[in-house]
């Protein structure tokens, strides 16, 4: 009896899941949200709170973007919610309890992309997330990451593995861990110098007629690697870091090849890891075993100190305008295009309506200007990554 039930309900979400895949459905509740309205069109879930009364008052994401283009794209919430923080690479994170009600006032908000992946924590994160979105997978997409070279449960960090065979090991993995039947979007985490991107494309392009994964995208990845990975199977996101002290992709061709692709970009760390959110100074303490920023070279102490200057500016931009230094980051990142969507991570839920509220916010040109011409003035002390890491990323 149990099982017919699951089963009808399974059945239930795949009809839902068929019927949200053909219909056009693109709205935009927010008329100051015109300018981060999605682009292309619509394919998407709709948001919980569409059937439901969230009052106006109340912190939501009440508009969507789309992702890719054609056949591969994909209408989500205009910003994502990134899980990775709450148990991996970061300092603090409350119970387990805490972190799922978390996850699913996320839900109740409007967000409908989650972002995991394999590594975090060794399938942990997937686990959790799964947890927390139990029930609420007919109305949200989670989206995970292949391509780490895992031995025994150990990353291998000198080594990536996009090897077909290991793609589905992690897909496989991935949707159990989640219990969902099918991911939003896939990504390879880092390029995997051994396997050709071609040989990847092919192998997700297989995952996508199976139905186990409905997209896929790149972390990190150069414009040629976008090129020729566009061309075997469209590729619907590329998820690489960008804010504003990493700006790298306005000037080596990767933004202006999404644009002109119809490819869409997901900003990872868009608060610099919390940096830009202004809560981080030169004497904050990082868990020793579980806080990667520790190693960073832009979160050394000395660096930090330099680089407080930068959320000086954000500072005094929202002082006049009642925004917060991490509204301005990610409204900066909404604003530049219509087919961005950051995912910044909190394990907070007053974090969390503040950055939702960035989506109401609205630059003008001569305002994005003047943010630019501030912050490009000021050099950024430290690199993102440390050597090993650094070498994983393309240029
Ligand atoms: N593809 C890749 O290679 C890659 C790499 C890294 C990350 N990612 C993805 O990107 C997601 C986000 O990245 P991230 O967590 O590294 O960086 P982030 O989103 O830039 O920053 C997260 C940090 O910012 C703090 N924060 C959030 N909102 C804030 C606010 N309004 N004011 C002040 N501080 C705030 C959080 O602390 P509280 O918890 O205190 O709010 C957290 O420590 C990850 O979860 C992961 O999904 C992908």
């Amino acid at each position: 009896m149990k099982k017919e039930k699951e089963n009808r309900i399974e059945m239930d979400r795949r009809g839902f899941l068929k019927a949200a895949a053909i219909s056009s459905m693109a709205f935009c509740m927010s008329p100051s949200l015109e300018k981060v309205k999605a682009a292309g069109s619509a394919v998407g879930i709709q948001p919980y709170w569409a059937n439901r009364s969230v009052p106006p008052s109340m912190a939501a994401v009440r508009c969507q973007r789309t992702l890719g283009s054609g056949k591969a794209a994909f209408t989500v919430s205009a910003i994502g919610y990134g899980c990775m923080g709450l148990n991996h690479n970061r300092s603090w994170h409350p119970d387990r309890k805490a972190e799922i009600a978390l996850v699913r006032e996320a839900v109740e908000r409007g967000i409908t992309l989650f972002d995991t992946a394999e590594s975090y924590g060794y399938h942990v994160n997937e686990k959790l997330v799964g947890e927390a979105l139990r029930g609420y997978t007919d109305r949200v997409f989670v989206s995970s990451k292949f391509g780490h070279k895992f031995v025994n449960g150990v990353q291998m960090k000198t080594e990536e593995d996009s090897t077909p065979a290991n793609i589905r090991r992690v897909c496989e993995n991935s949707l159990r861990n989640l219990g969902v039947e099918t991911l939003g979007v896939f990504y390879q985490h880092r390029i995997d110098p051994n396997t050709p991107i071609e040989v990847v494309a092919e192998t997700v392009g297989e995952l996508i007629k199976e139905g186990k994964i409905l997209h896929w995208g790149m972390c990190e990845v150069n414009a040629e690697t976008i090129r020729r990975a566009h061309g075997v199977c469209p590729v619907t996101a590329i998820q690489s870091e960008y804010h504003f002290m990493h700006r790298a992709f306005e000037e080596n061709g990767v933004l202006a090849v999404c644009e002109e692709l119809g490819i869409g970009f997901v900003p990872y760390s868009p608060l610099n890891r919390g940096f830009l959110g202004g809560m981080i100074n030169e004497y904050t303490k990082f868990d020793p075993d579980n806080d990667n920023r520790q190693t960073l070279p832009r979160f050394q102490p000395d660096a930090i100190r330099a680089n407080t200057c930068i959320v000086e500016v954000l500072n005094a931009f929202g002082r006049t305008r009642g925004l917060t230094p991490a509204q301005i980051a990610l409204a900066w990142l909404m604003n530049k295009k219509p087919f961005i969507v950051p995912i910044p991570g909190t394990t907070k839920l007053s974090h969390l309506e503040e950055n939702l509220r960035a989506t109401d916010v609205v630059f003008t040109d001569d305002e994005v200007k003047e943010l630019e011409k501030i912050i490009s003035s000021i050099p950024v002390m430290g690199n993102r990554y440390d050597a090993l890491q650094e070498s994983k990323v393309q240029k």
